[in-house]
């Protein structure tokens, strides 16, 4: 793939407006090779119309990777590349499917856990599962006319979901992926959706500019939570809402919920949903199985990666959360002071 710089269609044209340099914070303007921060000489360069806000000088040039410093954050790019080639091979026959192949969490199924969900989505949406998380994760938040940020929003899934069921007045997704970003961009076209390349601990945005920051299974991955809390903290608005969730390890949640409560959020709810997501790993476990035979790689080691990605029953994330030594856990927050 090539990567090249160019101009920003016109519909991506309400994010640039809301930009600031993910370094200094400070405003960027455009020029021909992308976004530029005076102060710190640096250029956010755009691949066709994904605008990519990831503090680095150059883009390599033959590469489908931004480069980023952290080798763990290159490891996630490479991987989430990985899965995104895995997932438009498997998708090609289901184009007609509107929102298919648009998640890539593990998905939630009822059970007798108490449902926070305000809506009850219809039988046969397709990948229920996992639109049935993203609304449990909403819980009982208004998202109606909000303005709502998602982090590490994948491949677009809980934004077309919101957007069908809460309708917020705009919503942007960012990701460190630019596959899934550019996937987002030609599957969800919607005029109050936007989406762009970035980094979840250097958020591109000014203080105090949304209503909600969503965030759902990305967050374990991410090497330094405690900058991304910060972050959160400062692009969200006085008592705007943090709706978050993902699975850690026992001991990280203690010492998130000290960190969020200590920044300055009110934790209004926590809730263990482990059940329910191992319930639907498990129901859909014999499909991803036969989606990893049918569209899986040639390569034995890619397909050992996803079968570890797709945390089926019998593998390490599966057991570990079943043993909830990695508990899967939503919590809801408010910024209270
Ligand atoms: C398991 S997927 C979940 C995607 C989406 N939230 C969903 O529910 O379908 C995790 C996502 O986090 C993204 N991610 C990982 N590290 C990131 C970072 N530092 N900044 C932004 N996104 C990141 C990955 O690229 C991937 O798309």
């Amino acid at each position: 793939m090539k990567l090249e710089s160019g101009v920003v269609e016109i519909r991506q044209a309400p994010l640039l407006s809301r930009l600031v340099c993910p370094r200094c914070k400070g405003g960027i303007h455009g020029i021909s090779s992308g976004l530029h921060c005076k102060p710190c000489g640096l250029t956010y360069p755009t691949y066709d119309d994904v605008i990519v806000m990831v503090a680095a000088q150059t883009l390599s040039a033959d590469s489908d990777q931004i480069p980023v410093q952290d080798k763990r954050k290159s490891d996630q790019q490479r991987l989430y590349t990985k899965v995104a080639e895995h997932w438009d091979l498997a998708a090609k026959p289901f184009s007609f499917v509107p929102n298919a192949f648009s998640f890539l969490n593990y998905g939630y199924v009822p059970t007798d856990n108490e449902q926070f969900s305000r809506v009850q989505l219809p039988e046969h949406l397709p990948n229920r599962y996992c639109a049935n998380l993203a609304v449990e994760v909403v819980g009982q938040t208004n998202l109606t006319d909000k303005e709502v940020l998602e982090v590490g929003c994948g491949r677009g899934g809980n934004i077309t979901t919101m957007n069908a069921f809460f309708e917020p007045k705009l919503s942007i997704g960012i990701d460190l992926c630019l596959a899934s970003v550019q996937f987002c961009l030609g599957k969800h076209s919607q005029p109050t959706a936007f989406f762009a390349v970035a980094d979840a601990e250097t958020l591109p945005f000014p203080e105090e500019s949304f209503d909600v920051v969503y965030n759902l299974e990305s967050s374990h991955a991410y090497p330094e939570r405690e900058s991304f809390y910060r972050e959160v903290y400062r692009v969200l608005k006085p008592c705007g809402d943090f709706l978050y969730s993902d699975f850690l390890m026992k001991d990280e949640f203690a010492v998130a919920i000290a960190l969020l409560e200590d920044l300055g959020f009110e934790l209004l709810r926590d809730q263990d949903i482990t059940s329910n997501v191992l319930k639907s790993i498990s129901l859909t476990a014999e499909e991803r199985r036969h989606m990893l035979s049918e569209y899986g790689f040639e390569s034995e080691k890619d397909q050992k990666f996803l079968e570890h990605f797709l945390a089926l029953p019998g593998s390490d994330i599966f057991n570990d959360m079943e043993q909830r030594r990695a508990p899967y856990r939503i919590l809801n927050l408010k910024k209270t002071r």
